[in-house]
């Protein structure tokens, strides 16, 4: 047989490199809060390959051409919700988006709208995260547990399916402008939050989770913008959950007179 030329081999690699990949140009956001005086943006080329998404290419940045650009990311499976980024005026998981999805001209890669910088993609969650603490997120079941399982049925648990496929990425939250203007505003992740425990059959905190929404932050705040939902890369419909919670809280008050 024939020996194998190492060379041909290198040649036949690259062969199918290039027919899979093209090249793409990111418009990326960057700011260092105290050492730069304003944000900029920093255009980069990289190259992309077959189903490579925004998170791929922004690596490909940092392993290769800047080691200074920060993001934040875990899952790399749109599960963590780490990765939210604005991305081509969108709110959308980097890793969780192909470049090949997003036509053609530069990517415009931005960190979520409306949220402090720490470093370029990567945005403090705090404030969010503050708000979340405040809805009780977790169940609050019988003093008692049982001695098997909490017992759900089919339709108890319809109830929640949606909700509880929340992954707090932040995007409905950094897309409300209720949020925007008023900051002490629990906003959608928090209230879906709260109904995806006020309408689960397990839990016993009822009174005490609508007393919390129906309060000067909570669901009266809403406007019924519907950014939320359109944001939300779960599709989610956090309006529903927050409708339903303000329905919930009139009856409440309704039945107290
Ligand atoms: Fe904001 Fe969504 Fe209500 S965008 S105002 S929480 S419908
Ligand atoms: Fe976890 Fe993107 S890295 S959702």
């Amino acid at each position: 047989p024939p020996e194998c030329d190492p060379d041909q081999m290198e040649t036949g690699r690259e062969e199918i490199l290039m027919a899979t990949s093209a090249d793409a140009t990111l418009r990326v956001f960057r700011f260092q809060p105290g050492q730069d005086e304003k944000p900029r943006f920093d255009t980069y080329h990289v190259q992309a390959k077959s189903g490579m998404t925004v998170l791929d290419a922004l690596f490909q940045v940092l392993d290769d051409q800047d080691g200074s650009l920060a993001f934040r990311y875990s899952c790399r499976g749109a599960i963590c919700g780490s990765c939210a980024m604005y991305i081509n005026g969108s709110y959308r998981l980097a890793c969780q988006t192909q470049l090949a999805n997003l036509g053609a001209g530069p990517v415009s890669v931005n960190p979520l709208p409306h949220l402090p910088i720490i470093k370029d993609l990567a945005v403090d969650m705090a404030p969010f995260f503050d708000k979340y603490e405040k809805v009780m997120p977790y169940l609050l079941g019988e003093e008692r547990p049982p001695e098997k399982e909490f017992q759900q049925s089919i339709d108890q648990r319809k109830k929640i399916d949606e909700a509880i496929d929340c992954i707090l990425c932040g995007c409905c939250y950094s897309s409300c402008p209720s949020v925007w203007t008023n900051k002490s505003y629990l906003g959608p992740a928090a209230l879906t939050k709260a109904y995806r425990f006020v309408a689960d059959s397990r839990d016993k905190a009822y009174d005490e989770r609508l007393a919390i929404v129906s309060g000067e932050e909570g669901v009266w705040r809403c406007h019924t913008i519907f950014n939320c939902v359109e944001a939300c890369p779960k599709k989610i419909n956090c309006t529903y959950s927050i409708q339903e919670l303000k329905k919930k809280t009139l009856t409440r008050r309704l039945k107290f007179w």
